[in-house]
């Protein structure tokens, strides 16, 4: 059951003085969309788990892991430094100093490992804060994939601490060839076509070396689906697996399914609209017929910032006031006076509904508090 309002306030929204939770983000928290078998996020974690079923490795399953994780399971134990960007409070939801809601499964690779899982797949909710448009929202859901080699399959090699001939051996090749064929394998399998076009980029990832992206060509564009890699020594170290090599890969759920489901807006995944859910089917994958579209309602507002201004503060606010309502958040106009040296910003709001038809004066009230806002809680001054 969902929890109340509350209840969930309480839980994420702790008085400290770095949290940034707000009630909108706390009550996205514990839907379990991807635990649902025929939502379209279900129907495709379904599909991912069949596929990694039928291989000769058996995969452990998990899917119900807290989404609260401390910095040390999201951060620390994946060799993010300090000072990456995807720590900041401006992209990332923290309850206290030390408690976050993960910015990605990767946050459950080493607990899992040190608890002797050789091999597992573990899905979740994930939150970014982030700009705000249709492929977008500030919670979605990943699928990680963690397989560890055994000593036979490393040719009898148990000491790796010298990285560099690591790097350099036949065995790492060993770990990125079966990660790129059980990949390849994946999204065959997903997309229903063994002769989908797939790519191989180069990429980084502090916890994967070599790391990797995987692109597939589909109507036409190529998509980025999904990075991964051979897990990097100091990760394993930290579990007490330095004699151990493996491969780790993260997904996104909702990219996915927007192109094989033909999704056009990834607010649709929250939606409770029957004509939504109706469409869909356990084991399924079908073409979504969009519903009428209602026809948006734009609003412009404009404000000179604060020395301390982040654009992603603004981004929330528009969340936390206008919710799902709010289809796009888009910065039309920015430029710094040479004289005063302030800096002027102008966002235009995308309001639409999925479900039904705005009024004037209930977009005019969200504006205005939008407004009134901004100027008290950001520092701006409106235009
Ligand atoms: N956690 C990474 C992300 O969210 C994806 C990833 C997972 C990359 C595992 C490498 C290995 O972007």
């Amino acid at each position: 059951p969902r929890s109340t309002v509350a209840e969930a306030e309480s839980r994420f929204i702790t008085g400290h003085p770095d949290c940034n939770v707000t009630p909108y983000i706390a009550n996205l928290v514990g839907r379990d969309l991807h635990k649902k078998s025929a939502h379209p996020l279900g129907i495709i974690k379904d599909r991912i788990e069949a596929y990694f079923a039928g291989l000769e490795t058996s995969y452990d399953v998990f899917d119900g892991e807290d989404p609260v994780v401390t910095t040390t399971q999201c951060f620390d134990d994946l060799n993010i430094p300090p000072e990456h960007p995807g720590r900041s409070k401006s992209d990332t939801y923290y309850l206290t100093d030390t408690e976050l809601l993960r910015t990605h499964t990767s946050a459950h690779q080493s607990q899992h490992l040190r608890q002797g899982h050789e091999a597992f797949l573990c899905t979740g909710d994930v939150y970014r804060r982030d700009e705000i448009d249709a492929s977008h929202f500030p919670a979605f859901h990943q699928m990680e994939g963690v397989k560890l080699f055994s000593e036979e399959e490393m040719n009898g090699q148990t000491d790796f601490s010298d990285k560099e001939a690591w790097l350099a051996s036949p065995e790492c090749d060993i770990v990125a060839k079966d990660l790129k064929a059980t990949l390849e394998g994946l999204i065959k399998y997903v997309f229903d076509d063994p002769d989908l076009q797939t790519r191989w980029r180069d990429d980084y990832f502090p916890f994967t070396e070599p790391s990797f992206e995987l692109d597939v060509f589909y109507q036409d564009e190529w998509l980025e689906v999904l990075g991964c890699g051979v897990i990097h020594a100091d990760v394993l170290d930290r579990c007490g697996l330095a004699s151990r090599r493996g491969w780790a890969f993260g997904l996104g759920l909702e990219r996915l399914a927007m192109v094989l489901f033909a999704i056009p807006d990834i607010r649709l995944f929250w939606t409770d609209d029957e004509r939504f859910h109706k469409q869909f089917k356990a084991g399924q994958v079908s073409t979504f017929k969009p519903y009428s579209k209602y026809p948006p309602v734009f609003k412009d507002i404009a404000f000179w910032c604060p020395e301390s201004y982040v654009e992603n503060d603004f981004n929330e606010l528009a969340r936390s006031i206008g919710g799902e309502l709010i289809e796009r958040v888009e910065n039309i106009d920015t430029f710094t006076n040479p004289k005063t040296g302030k800096t002027s910003n102008c966002y235009r709001i995308t309001y639409r509904s999925m479900d039904r038809s705005l009024t004037d004066v209930e977009i005019n009230a969200l504006q205005d508090s939008l407004r009134d806002e901004a100027a008290s809680a950001l520092s701006v001054e409106l235009r």
